[in-house]
């Protein structure tokens, strides 16, 4: 229930600062072109002057991202981040979704920050592995998603086709908002269903403005001059696509039951601005959140907001880190003291960070639906909540199952203590989990990418001193297990302890080595509860 008494009167400043933010992350899978979208979304908002940056950004050649020699040796970007700009009137955050070998924890953690996210799916590959999880993620809030279907430069499958492939695929309904006319060597362009304009695509041709030429009546002479043959195609597509689609529905995209579609070609900067018009339009601003006690509201006048990531200091010499918290109520400004709930402590908040496209610098004041960063040393975690006076505890910010599995080695046994103290503040940053099997032993630790163990070990080594090495597990699966029936638990303990660990914070999990195996254990031992994702104390 929303607390009305702290609600500012209708047309109140805040409201205006709040209606007009969008904060969207992108999820796709690798190559599907989310950095080339990503670029386009930014030059389109004057965050960037020229094409290409983002891309050194991703290939790591941009000096703020080699703090972490692995991160250079690889050529990729091992941690995240915000980028703001505004377009239209509106101030968008654009949360960054890694998404190649660096697919993380921190990629799904992203999606509980943000209020709506943009699908980008290759038209020849279609829905891939990692796009497949990422929606999971998004199903999880019903976090309304808006689709672009990217590459229509290339030869891949029927618009119709595709969409269809896509419901099956991700179980949400489909309704296109453009419709491509031919696709690879035969796209000319796309028809806007909703504007009834046309937008002839010209290959190579990267424009920042699209001329549309309207074409209220389809039986229009024109179509067939700019269009050939081509036009009778379009004609008899839309025929088809009255009966074949859903007409779109603003509630049920708002309710992530469908997802509007647009089709286009990234690189070509073609269809990028149609979809980011419509996204304007219609993506939700800064949505209410749920807390342990009530629903806070966006337009509550004081401040609130909730940790969703963690990242190590760039400059390896500090231990220090930067949290990454949205605001999901009331103006923050700099010098603000709030309260940090999970320790009952008071904090000042002097050096606020905001990230930009390509910088950050120290706020003086923001707003619902942005993210801010703070710099401690150790002290927040993950899933904290801070505000100005009245506890509360954020909900839906979760530990998300690990996929894969490492048994830790140390090379000199004196360096236990030092590899406990690493891990658990590594595990405290989200990247990976840590366990201890219930049966003793070394510890094992379980991430959603495979790449952050080795940017733990590294980290291990040049920031705690400790050489340590894997033993690769079977495991590719981890439930957090529990009972309200403590006999009947401690039975399912008993049974099982070779399967079993507890996490950072002692909760019991379950280690399987496939989906077939927990089904087994699942249908064996009713009553007991096994879950995929887990809420931060
Ligand atoms: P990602 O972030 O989702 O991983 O994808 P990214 O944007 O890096 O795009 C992956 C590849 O797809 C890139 O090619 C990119 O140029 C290409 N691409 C993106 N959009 C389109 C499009 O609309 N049409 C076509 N034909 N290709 C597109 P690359 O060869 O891997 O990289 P690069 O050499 O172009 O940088």
């Amino acid at each position: 229930m929303i607390n009305n008494a702290n609600l500012l009167s209708e047309g109140g400043f805040q409201k205006t600062e709040v209606e007009r933010r969008r904060t969207f992350g992108i999820i796709s899978h690798p190559d599907a072109g989310k950095t080339t979208l990503t670029e386009k979304l930014l030059l389109f908002g004057g965050a960037i002057n020229m094409a290409g940056q983002v891309k050194a950004r991703k290939g790591g050649r941009q000096a703020t991202s080699d703090w972490m020699a692995i991160e250079q040796e690889r050529g990729i970007s091992v941690t995240s981040s915000v980028m703001k700009f505004d377009y239209r009137g509106c101030e968008i955050n654009l949360l960054d979704t890694p998404g190649h070998q660096d697919f993380s924890e921190d990629t799904y953690r992203v999606l509980t920050a943000v209020d709506s996210a943009v699908m980008v799916i290759d038209c020849v590959k279609g829905v891939e592995t990692q796009t497949r999880k990422l929606m999971e993620v998004c199903r999880m809030r019903n976090t309304p998603i808006l689709t672009f279907i990217n590459k229509l430069d290339r030869e891949g499958m029927p618009p119709l086709d595709i969409l269809a492939h896509i419901e099956e695929n991700l179980q949400i309904e489909c309704a296109p908002l453009s419709w491509p006319i031919g696709i690879g060597k035969r796209f000319k362009g796309t028809y806007n269903l909703y504007r009834k304009e046309l937008n002839l695509f010209t290959p190579g041709q990267e424009r920042l403005t699209n001329e549309m030429l309207t074409v209220s009546d389809l039986a229009d002479p024109l179509l067939d001059e700019l269009l050939g043959r081509q036009a009778d195609e379009l004609r008899e597509d839309l025929a088809l696509l009255e009966g074949a689609t859903n007409p779109f529905d603003l509630d049920d995209y708002l309710k992530g039951s469908q997802t509007p579609v647009f089709f286009g070609s990234a690189i070509n900067n073609f269809g990028v601005r149609e979809m980011l018009d419509t996204f304007i339009d219609i993506a939700p601003g800064p949505l209410p959140r749920p807390t342990t006690t009530r629903i806070v509201s966006p337009m509550e006048e004081a401040f609130s907001g909730f940790v969703f990531k963690i990242q190590a200091n760039m400059n390896p010499a500090h231990r220090d880190r930067i949290a990454f918290l949205r605001i999901c109520s009331g103006r923050f400004q700099r010098g603000m003291r709030v309260r940090h709930h999970r320790l009952g402590k008071d904090i000042l908040i002097s050096n606020p960070i905001i990230f930009m496209a390509q910088d950050r610098a120290i706020v003086e004041e923001a707003w619902p639906g942005d993210i801010i960063g703070i710099l401690n040393h150790g002290t927040i975690k993950i899933g904290d909540t801070f505000s100005e006076k009245e506890p509360l505890k954020f909900t839906g910010i979760p530990n998300f199952a690990p996929e894969h599995f490492r048994r830790v080695h140390l090379k000199s046994h004196l360096k236990s203590k030092q590899l406990q103290k690493g891990l658990a503040q590594l595990a405290e940053e989200g990247a990976v989990q840590l366990f201890r099997p219930v049966r003793g032993g070394e510890f094992i630790l379980g991430a959603v990418g495979a790449l952050q163990f080795d940017v733990t070990v590294e980290r291990l080594k040049v920031e705690y001193g400790v050489d340590a090495h894997y033993e690769t597990l079977d495991y590719t699966i981890s439930r957090w297990v529990s009972c309200e029936d403590k006999k009947r638990l401690a039975a399912f303990e008993k049974a099982n302890r070779s399967n079993l660990a507890l996490d950072a914070e002692g909760n019991l999990n379950y280690l399987a080595v496939s989906e077939w195996k927990l089904k087994r254990v699942i249908e064996e031992w009713s009553g007991i509860v096994f879950l995929k994702t887990r809420d931060h104390q």
